[in-house]
């Protein structure tokens, strides 16, 4: 039997994995390859956690690749009564021909993976969110052209998006400089796998320090779902709001992604996230492009 074709997080697949992906979904949004490779197909999509972007873009994308989808919210199945991920990823395995899964423990969606028969993909656990990242490297080359080698600022919490990022940097050969604050760093031994692959991740000092000169400037939410909103958390983070002045640092054409949704005014200002280098319009619409390229991968 050949290898179930999983999309669990970006550092269990090679470049030239991740970059075929990315060559799919491109050429599907270029109108290259306007077929429906997944007719008859069907996703089931788990939503442990609110989505607007991850599950309709899913949902969008499997109807235009000629499949359907199976959408089920966190009270829809009996795992919201304790029936085991493992026999839901049995069941499930019957009817559908991949399963994607947003939930806050990693170890479920690994438990779903191990049990299950067809392609298990991540649709974001409180460590990772690889599909976000797939769509943001396109973002960015589709504007800048290659990403390797150039300079990528991360500001604010380190978290599931930092996680994804740190995998990317190592995978698509580009140097990621963080700025969190100490209670929020990203994990060390995350680091010191990127580092053992050859990775160009750092820790900066502070933002001013990791924006310097950087082609691409980075948040998300300082305050993650399932997190608690601790008013301490905010006092630490507002050193690394991006707003102009820090935007100002980076190089001239330097752009500002953020995955969304967006808390205006905490993380990033609106002018900013509304001001002339942010593409975080382009990065929501690559989310389906780039998981088009997912799924036809997983799909095969
Ligand atoms: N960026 C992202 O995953 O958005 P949703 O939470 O809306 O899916
Ligand atoms: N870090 C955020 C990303 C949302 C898409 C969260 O987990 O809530």
């Amino acid at each position: 039997m050949s290898e179930i074709r999983h999309f669990i997080d970006l550092d269990r697949l090679n470049t030239a994995t991740l970059r075929q992906m990315l060559d799919i979904g491109q050429a599907f949004k270029s109108g290259e390859n306007c077929g429906r490779p997944l007719a008859g197909k069907t996703l089931v999509m788990i939503f442990e956690k609110p989505s607007t972007r991850t599950r309709v873009s899913f949902q969008v994308g499997m109807q235009q690749l000629g499949g359907q989808t199976v959408v089920l919210g966190d009270r829809d199945s009996q795992l919201g009564r304790g029936e085991t991920i493992a026999d839901t990823a049995r069941v499930l395995s019957r009817y559908a021909d991949a399963i994607m899964i947003r939930t806050d423990d990693a170890g479920k969606l690994l438990e779903m993976e191990s049990h299950s028969s067809v392609p298990v993909i991540n649709g974001l656990t409180d460590d990772s969110h690889p599909c976000q990242i797939m769509a943001d490297v396109m973002t960015f080359e589709e504007h800048r052209g290659a990403i390797a080698g150039r300079v990528v600022a991360w500001c604010g919490a380190g978290n599931n998006v930092t996680t994804s990022w740190i995998h990317a940097a190592v995978r698509f050969g580009f140097i990621l400089r963080l700025a969190c604050p100490q209670p929020l760093l990203p994990p060390a031994g995350l680091l010191e796998w990127a580092r053992a692959e050859g990775g160009e991740v750092s820790l900066a000092e502070d933002a001013e320090t990791a924006v310097a000169g950087a082609d691409l400037v980075v948040t998300d939410a300082w305050v993650s779902m399932g997190e608690k909103d601790l008013a301490s958390r905010h006092g630490l983070l507002e050193p690394y709001r991006v707003n102009e002045t820090l935007m100002a640092k980076a190089k001239p054409d330097a752009l500002f992604m953020h995955c969304l949704p967006a808390h205006r005014g905490e993380e990033v200002t609106d002018a900013v996230v509304d001001g002339p280098r942010s593409v975080v319009w382009d990065e929501a619409e690559n989310r389906l492009h780039a998981q088009k390229g997912i799924l036809v991968w997983c799909l095969g």
